[in-house]
């Protein structure tokens, strides 16, 4: 079942998210290459998060041990913070949320270590825009599958792949709910989007295969083929006037 929002709901996930896009925003500005761990920007963005009066929406869920998921260069996903030093040419995926009054709101967003190679350039420019592209699909009317068609089709069309094994979702008082955004599928399918829906739009996107490998911690998740993966995600609420993006300052 897809739970809609009222007006009042989406402006506590609308507060959420802004915490999490200030958090996100300091935490990137952070980083030193050669200095900066992924574990120090696990503790900002936790202490960030307290400060505002949120709590992380990520520590503990299912077991989760950390704030933050930090996914560095050939790793997908749900990467866990540790202590090896950010290196210039690195990209480094910080994805967390933010509970707040009842209401998560989660985002993910790629960036630059310093000066960066082209290829790795090109892909964060890519899958950062496939996330816009879909983006501009979450609205009052469409399918969850025009959003999944439409991420997939400027992905393929650009050389890449894209991850089948993780999802979007929708969000609310729960950091996972119905209905499920896959980043792949058919245009016209899946459930119809609604005034009051909210959702995660969360492309992974690879530079090679799209096929992944869960290592033994049971969480890190990285590419089959050791290439480059980006991830860049935002919170959407469906409203009449359009997609309207919540996790922005
Ligand atoms: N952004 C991811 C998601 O929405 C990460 C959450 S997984 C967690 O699914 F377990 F670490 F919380
Ligand atoms: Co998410």
């Amino acid at each position: 079942m897809i739970i809609l929002k009222r007006e009042s709901d989406i402006a506590k996930i609308r507060e959420s998210g802004r915490i999490v896009a200030w958090a996100m925003r300091l935490c990137s500005e952070s980083i030193v290459p050669g200095k900066t761990t992924p574990k120090f920007l696990d503790e900002l963005a936790e202490k960030l998060i307290r400060e505002k009066g949120g709590r992380p929406s990520f520590l503990g869920y299912r077991g989760y041990p950390a704030a933050t998921c930090i996914s560095v260069n050939n790793v997908v996903i749900h990467g866990i913070p540790d202590e090896t030093p950010l290196q210039e040419g690195d990209i480094i995926d910080l994805d967390f949320g933010v509970y707040k009054e009842g209401f998560h709101a989660d985002s993910a967003w790629t960036f630059p270590v310093g000066r960066i190679a082209k290829n790795a350039e090109r892909l964060l420019n890519i899958t950062q825009e496939s996330l816009w592209q879909g983006i501009s699909k979450a609205k009052v009317g469409n399918k969850v599958g025009d959003i999944s068609a439409t991420v997939q089709k400027y992905v393929e069309a650009n050389g890449y792949s894209i991850v089948r094994e993780l999802v979007g979702h929708g969000i609310g008082r729960n950091l996972h709910e119905e209905p499920s955004v896959p980043n792949f599928g058919r245009a016209g399918s899946g459930p119809v989007l609604k005034e009051g829906t909210t959702i995660c739009i969360e492309p992974m996107v690879n530079e090679g295969t799209y096929d992944v490998v869960t290592l033994e911690d049971g969480w890190t998740m990285v590419t089959k083929d050791g290439k480059l993966s980006a991830h860049f995600e935002h919170t959407v609420a469906v409203t009449r006037e359009g997609p309207e993006v919540l996790t922005v300052e």
